[in-house]
């Protein structure tokens, strides 16, 4: 995974909507726990006052992470991490964590790496420290869990005969991306907006990268390391994050069972205060500059209260965690 980076190239999302909500904490430090090409990091250390702890799950932004740590020196630590992992990365005076989930333009452009169905060749999807690749799950996963894939991830209406297609093919051959392209042409005829691609090739990223998983316990890992008052921001990129995200923060910052009857001990605690409901979406102004911003959405809330469980949480999308799960036979 030897990607160069361009930053030049680079667009941070909704990057002035973020630091509009992010620097009244000025003044401490912040985890930039997708640091990508640096667009959210660069723009946070201009305040000398800040420091920046990044993780990125991908060693191809090494380079780019080496030159912020001869520039910012002391202010900039970054590791090569999965966002999960957060808990292990322990910190004083943490004002916000941050996430900007999905892929940054310079790994989906990177054809070799085979995250978009533009790639040739073996199908790889792997954003860095995986157990597995795509071409793995393409060439053992059963019929009935490929399906379970594509419907549940891609929400794909062509899940069974898709995955049919795939166990049929790959008695004779090597399925390579070109080969998983020409197997979604040729059933779905019809065209949409979309390209006819686009969702069984989410469904594979989400599940080669356990990002369900990884968000989730991201999420959670970050409300424990964070102290009262500080902040959590995240930019998704598909409907399964946002309502993830939204789950997270909406079931925790409302006060369950409130009755002005029972003593304020036996009320349930609100763990997080969530100012605006809604999520904040890219200007029309951004969208034309960098049209793939479009489908972005940014929520955050300031932890209010110690001592969440997350049962719920977990509970609630347990059935997503359990096909991330599926095993294929090696
Ligand atoms: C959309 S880009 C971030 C762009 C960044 N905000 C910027 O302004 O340059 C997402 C980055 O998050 C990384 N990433 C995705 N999932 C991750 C995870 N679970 N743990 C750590 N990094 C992750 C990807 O490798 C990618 O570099």
């Amino acid at each position: 995974m030897n990607a160069t980076i361009n930053l030049e190239q680079h667009f941070p999302v909704l990057l002035k909507e973020l630091v509009s909500i992010i620097s009244p904490l000025y003044g401490g430090t912040f985890i930039d726990c997708t640091f990508g090409a640096g667009g959210y990091s660069k723009r946070i250390l201009e305040n000398k006052s800040n420091k920046i702890v990044a993780l990125d799950r991908d060693n191809s932004v090494n380079d780019i992470a080496a030159k912020f740590k001869s520039n910012y020196k002391k202010r900039f630590e970054f590791y090569n991490r999965k966002f999960s992992e957060i808990g292990e990365i322990k910190k004083k005076d943490i004002k916000a964590i941050i996430f900007d989930l999905g892929y940054s333009l310079n790994q989906i452009s990177n054809l070799n790496r085979g995250l978009s169905f533009k790639s040739k060749g073996k199908l790889d999807m792997r954003m860095g420290l995986n157990d597995f690749s795509c071409d793995e799950v393409i060439s053992n996963m059963s019929q009935q869990n490929l399906f379970k894939i594509f419907k549940y991830f891609g929400d794909e209406k062509y899940a069974k005969p898709i995955s049919k297609e795939i166990i049929k093919l790959r008695k004779n051959k090597k399925i390579k991306t070109e080969n998983l392209v020409e197997i979604i042409e040729n059933i779905k005829t019809k065209k949409s907006g979309k390209n006819n691609s686009t969702k069984v090739f989410q469904a594979l990223r989400i599940f080669v990268n356990k990002e369900i998983t990884e968000l989730i316990n991201g999420l959670i890992n970050a409300y424990n390391i964070l102290p009262v008052g500080g902040l959590i921001a995240v930019v998704t990129f598909h409907s399964i994050e946002d309502k993830i995200v939204k789950f997270f923060f909406k079931e925790y910052s409302e006060v369950k069972n409130s009755s002005r009857y029972l003593p304020q001990s036996i009320l349930s605690k609100k763990y997080f205060n969530l100012i605006i409901k809604k999520p904040i979406i890219p200007s029309s102004n951004e969208i034309k500059i960098n049209p793939p911003s479009r489908s972005a959405k940014l929520r955050f809330a300031y932890k209010s209260n110690n001592g969440c469980d997350f049962k719920n949480f977990v509970n609630n999308f347990n059935y997503l965690i359990n096909i991330e799960n599926l095993k294929f036979n090696v």
